[in-house]
């Protein structure tokens, strides 16, 4: 069959770009996802592809029918199966939720805390681990760190599980499916007598929207995030007040992202309830947002502290 091309790359380029300048959920950041269609239309890096050289059609029509998708509000990250986290790409479905650009800094603030308080080798656990894609940059960015990445969700961990496969971090982690609002879910921590010789630091961007204010998220958040990875309880803070009941035999890090204004209720919650650590460090976003805090926790003494 004769292939045809009727386009060149920058008239693509310039067509997708005007048509998602025009959509409301795409608006500035139009060029930037005209260039993630094509080069996933295309299967190559926009910057491989001449601006001159023609795109076949068959290829054009599916290029536009994904524009036409991102249009209708489709997130770019489930159009094109995978999302940027740190500089490297993360594989995304919906049962995930998108990696976060504000996200980055509680990897910034725990890589910072190991430099500066682990005096071994550390043992990453990741609460709520979704995509993957905290616990694959830590172990990424520290070679000699290990991991235990937690999720409720049995789906989200198939996704975590390709990401560590992918980014070659898969035999330096394992995978838990458990619920960290049961008592003692801290239990699966040191299952693995070899993961004793390390320093522990849990690290988490748990859910911690309040249920109330669920409805009031933006469309595209409502039907395409996994409700799991949003809802907080009543006030957003049940996985904070839970991992402030963390126990363990060693002392431990833990440092968790949280939303805009949560704060110092978070703060509070570590270091007056709980085991009543002591926060030694926070971060704020780009934007100036303050966004995670790092807290130090004493060993406990023994592990009967009565359920909560
Ligand atoms: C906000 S997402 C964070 C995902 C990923 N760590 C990130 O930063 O992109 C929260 C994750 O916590 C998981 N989760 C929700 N409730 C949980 C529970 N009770 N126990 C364990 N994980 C839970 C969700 O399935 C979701 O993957």
């Amino acid at each position: 069959m004769l292939r045809r091309f009727s386009v060149s790359v920058s008239e693509a380029f310039g067509i997708l770009s005007s048509r998602l300048r025009a959509c409301q959920s795409v608006g500035e950041s139009a060029h930037t996802e005209a260039r993630v269609l094509l080069e996933h239309a295309c299967q190559q890096p926009f910057y491989s592809m001449p601006l001159a050289s023609k795109v076949e059609d068959s290829t054009w029509n599916s290029c536009q029918d994904l524009c036409t998708l991102r249009c209708s509000g489709t997130p770019l990250a489930h159009i094109v199966g995978k999302k940027e986290f740190y500089s490297r790409q993360f594989k995304v479905t919906g049962d995930v939720l998108c990696p976060r650009p504000e996200t980055e800094c509680l990897v910034d603030l725990t890589l910072d805390c190991v430099k500066k308080f682990c005096d071994r080798p550390p043992l990453f656990v990741d609460v709520g681990t979704g995509s993957g894609c905290v616990l694959a940059t830590l172990l990424l960015e520290l070679p000699g760190s290990a991991g235990i990445a937690i999720d409720k969700s049995a789906a989200a961990l198939e996704v975590a599980l390709s990401n560590f496969s992918m980014h070659g971090v898969i035999d330096r982690c394992r995978l838990h499916n458990c619920d960290v609002l049961q008592p003692r879910w801290e239990r699966v921590i040191l299952e693995d007598p070899r993961e004793r010789e390390r320093s522990i630091v849990i690290v988490s961007n748990p859910p911690y929207i309040p249920t109330a204010q669920i409805a009031d998220l933006e469309p595209t958040v409502q039907s395409y995030e996994p409700r799991t990875a949003l809802d907080g309880g009543p006030d957003g803070l049940i996985f904070y007040r839970q991992l402030a009941h963390t126990e363990l035999l060693h002392e431990f890090l833990c440092v968790v992202e949280y939303g805009a204004g949560q704060h110092s209720e978070v703060q509070k919650l570590f270091e007056t309830g709980g085991r009543q650590s002591v926060k030694v460090t926070d971060c704020t976003d780009l934007q100036g947002i303050r966004r995670a805090s790092a807290f130090q926790f004493r060993a406990a003494r023994t592990m009967n502290a009565p359920e909560h």
